[in-house]
């Protein structure tokens, strides 16, 4: 089959929330539908989420949150369907940002009580950042939740998107009796239980179907009205402006009821785009090209704890990846080939023959891919848009056993490569220190360090408001601010400039004594600005 005709196939996503809004269940139940897995609601949804193949790591088991990414490839009507699980607490967000670089859409998970959440917010940003598609699944329509046109409000207020409902609710809570297909003219019924995969439909003809009186009652005028006042209030749902990350359709539905998934699935499959085109350093690739092309959005360290190997995920932006083939990588001006790339199917890792665009490989790496990797068939172009973001929490690295020196460098290097943390290098002297998203990440370097290089290390607090890479004409500015703040400037891994503001007062007056630098907060995965000894 020709490039092309698997592209249109697949359907690259993630789904994304706010811890416990119901990511992990919805996710389940998606599985369920395709018949990756046939928990058929026997299994409470942690269960799956607590042994699921994405918790690698020990730790993950003790604290049973998700801490990786892992990926889960199903087939549902035709589609292969790849969708990048993320990990759910916010101290790992980081991990949720780049893989969203990855996907070519995503299904956003909100709450009913307690709707558009801190974690929700961020994570949208992140979407706008790349004009990602997004549906909204609005979950939980079983319990007593807010009201939904208030909670429709709250979307597009907070998150800076038009929304357009293709289902309503009638009731919520212990009233609830189902959805309405706004676009279709059916009527779900909702019955509790988490076994049930097909729910029951009636056809009405238009919201002026007497049928509507019969089955609801009263309720039929509530129904009536509501649906109106969608649509007057919201705009027809537009393909285009899906597409282009402007309008994003809401579904609602109960995933721990198995209620609402399937048209949502189903929905998914209709509008979600295939792999699209991706930007590099010299233009853009298409996915239908012939060359093979594709990017390291992660790595996954340590799947077998006896030895340090990883596994780079790498996500197929063009043409066909074959096993055994030699592919560049860009960065090292290396020829590669790969004896075991891996796929993943719902619940298993298998030996993998050749991949198409939007298919995510695993690649075992004794250590030569980092975050941002581009292989391609020989051009060396890398690939854009896979952004780092600057650390929310910095503490000041210290060795606790100096004979260990060399492996704590080593860790430390190794897992500022999967992207765990960020290293910043202090240019006036040896002192390290690490930024992470979330305070336990700390936990989670610690326990590595320990486990994985024997490196006994400390945390020390440090004050710090945020990091800043500096981009700048005039080099006077960095001397200004290197004898103003001289315990301030850091390199990063790529030997990049970065400003640690201790307060924000510290940030906003550099900011004002050097106008012509960039501040910034987010840079590219392998950009390299310019380095402190340029600028000497
Ligand atoms: P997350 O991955 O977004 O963090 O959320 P997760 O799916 O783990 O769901 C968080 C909690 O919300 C779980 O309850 C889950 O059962 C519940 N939940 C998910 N969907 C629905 C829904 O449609 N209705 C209701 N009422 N609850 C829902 P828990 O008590 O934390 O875990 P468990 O003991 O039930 O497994």
């Amino acid at each position: 089959m020709s490039t092309i005709s698997e592209v249109k196939k697949r359907r690259t996503f993630a789904v994304i929330s706010h811890p416990d809004a119901g990511k992990t269940t919805l996710t389940e139940k998606l599985l369920l539908y395709s018949g990756a897995i046939q928990i058929a609601g026997a299994v409470k949804s942690n269960k799956i989420k607590r042994t699921a193949t994405s918790d690698f790591l020990e730790i993950e088991k003790q604290r049973g949150i998700s801490v990786t990414t892992s990926v889960l490839s199903f087939a549902y009507h035709g589609y292969k369907m790849n969708l990048l699980d993320t990990p759910g607490h916010k101290d790992f967000a980081e991990d949720t940002y780049r893989t969203l670089t990855a996907v070519d859409s995503v299904i956003l998970v909100i709450d009913c009580v307690k709707g558009v959440e801190e974690q929700t917010e961020k994570l949208m940003q992140v979407c706008r950042m790349r004009n990602t598609p997004v549906i909204i699944f609005i979950n939980k329509m079983d319990r007593e939740g807010r009201d939904p046109i208030e909670l429709l409000d709250e979307l597009e207020s907070k998150l800076s998107i038009h929304v357009r409902p293709l289902t309503f609710p009638l009731g919520m809570g212990s009233r609830f009796r189902g959805v309405y297909d706004i676009y279709q003219n059916t009527f779900s019924f909702y019955r509790s239980g988490k076994t049930k995969v097909e729910e029951e439909k009636q056809i009405f003809k238009g919201l002026s179907d007497p049928g509507l009186d019969k089955t609801f009652g009263a309720d039929a005028e509530k129904l009536r009205h509501d649906v109106e006042l969608m649509d007057g209030i919201y705009e027809n749902f537009s393909r285009e402006k899906y597409r282009t990350g402007r309008l994003a359709p809401v579904f609602f539905g109960s995933a721990l009821n198995n209620f609402g998934v399937k048209e949502l699935l189903d929905t998914f499959i209709d509008i979600a785009p295939a792999p699209g085109d991706r930007q590099h350093t010299g233009g853009i690739v298409k996915p239908g090209d012939n060359r093979f092309s594709g990017f390291v959005f992660k790595i996954h360290a340590n799947l077998n704890p006896k030895h340090r190997d990883r596994i780079a995920f790498l996500r197929v932006c063009s043409g066909k990846f074959v096993r055994n083939t030699f592919y560049h990588h860009v960065r090292l001006n290396r020829k590669l080939k790969f004896a075991n790339p891996a796929s993943f199917m719902a619940q298993s890792k298998s030996l993998l023959e050749e991949a198409y665009p939007g298919d995510v490989i695993g690649l075992y790496d004794s250590g030569i891919f980092t975050i941002g990797d581009t292989l391609t068939e020989g051009e060396s172009f890398m690939f854009k848009n896979i952004p780092r973001f600057s650390p929310e929490v910095f503490r000041v690295v210290q060795n606790r056993d100096p004979f260990k020196s060399k492996q704590m460098q080593k860790g430390i290097q190794y897992l500022t490569d999967e992207g765990l943390a960020q290293l910043f290098t202090q240019d006036s002297g040896n002192r390290k220190v690490v930024g992470v998203v979330g305070e336990l990440q700390f936990d989670v370097l610690k326990y590595r360090l320990l486990n994985e290089y024997g490196a006994r290390v400390d945390f020390l607090p440090m004050s710090a408001f945020k990091a800043f890479w500096l981009k700048y004409e005039a080099p006077a500015e960095i001397d200004y601010l290197l004898d103003v703040y001289p315990g301030s400037l850091y390199t990063d891994k790529n030997d990049n400039p970065v400003f640690i503001a201790s307060t924000q007062f510290a940030y906003q007056s550099a900011m004002e004594k050097c106008p012509k630098a960039g501040f910034l907060t987010t840079v590219e995965h392998n950009e390299q600005t310019l380095t402190l000894e340029n600028v000497a």
